[in-house]
């Protein structure tokens, strides 16, 4: 069971502080937005390679951003330790996987809401994660979409049938509330934005969400 803290609900004018804050997390969720994408701009490659210079926890990039084939590899090899692109975004999947896994980073392809995950299942032996969203990509603090854990099941299924560690991450709404939902759907890493860095105390929070996925998995 992993927590991924998303910082983009963390304070932009004091990362390093709000990476600290994190250090019991296993990773730092970073959302790369493009504003093409999605209709919302973030930040990129140079922040990036900024915030792993500071960073305590290795870097999760999720990368809602057209032509990945281009510009995720350069985040696998400035050092990010897992990247993710969308794979209503790619052109060619198995290349892009490739040059991330050949960079030194776990690659992973996200789905968004409205896009189902069986026309996918032959790129399992090509990634490491596959990240399920559970809102519309674009920005933080939405409502969780349970509709989606239907798909998180029928992922997880495929990977047990795939064989290999090949994790499933559930990216927007979660929370206290929504976490164990994810955990019995199958999902073994957590991104949470607004439930930690809107907490009183990020480190309290993290622990709290492992602490009920963890009662959650089977
Ligand atoms: C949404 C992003 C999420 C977002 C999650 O497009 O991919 O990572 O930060 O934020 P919360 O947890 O607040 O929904
Ligand atoms: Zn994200």
């Amino acid at each position: 069971m992993q927590i991924s803290p998303s910082i983009l609900s963390a304070d932009f004018a004091n990362l390093q502080a709000e990476l600290e804050a994190i250090a019991d997390a296993d990773w730092a969720h970073v959302d790369v937005m493009d504003n093409h994408f999605v209709p919302n701009l973030t930040l990129g490659l140079p922040v990036v390679e900024a915030l792993l210079r500071v960073s305590p926890v290795p870097i999760d990039c999720h990368l809602m951003i057209e032509d990945p084939d281009r510009w995720a590899p350069p985040y696998a090899e400035a050092g990010a330790g897992s990247v993710t692109f969308h794979i209503e975004a790619v052109a060619d999947p198995v290349r892009t996987a490739r040059a991330i896994r050949a960079a030194g980073a776990r690659a992973a392809f996200a789905v968004k809401p409205g896009t189902p995950f069986s026309p996918y299942v032959d790129l399992l032996p090509e990634v490491d994660m596959v990240l399920v969203m559970t809102v519309e990509p674009g920005f933080g603090g939405q409502s969780f979409m349970a509709d989606q854990m239907p798909k998180v099941r029928e992922v997880r299924e495929a990977v047990r049938r795939h064989g290999g560690e090949i994790w499933v991450q559930v990216d927007g709404g979660v929370s206290a509330s929504t976490i164990e939902q994810c955990a019995e759907a199958g999902a073994d890493v957590f991104v949470a934005g607004s439930a930690v860095y809107g907490a009183p105390s990020a480190a309290e929070a993290i622990d709290h969400l492992r602490e009920l996925a963890a009662r959650h998995t089977h």
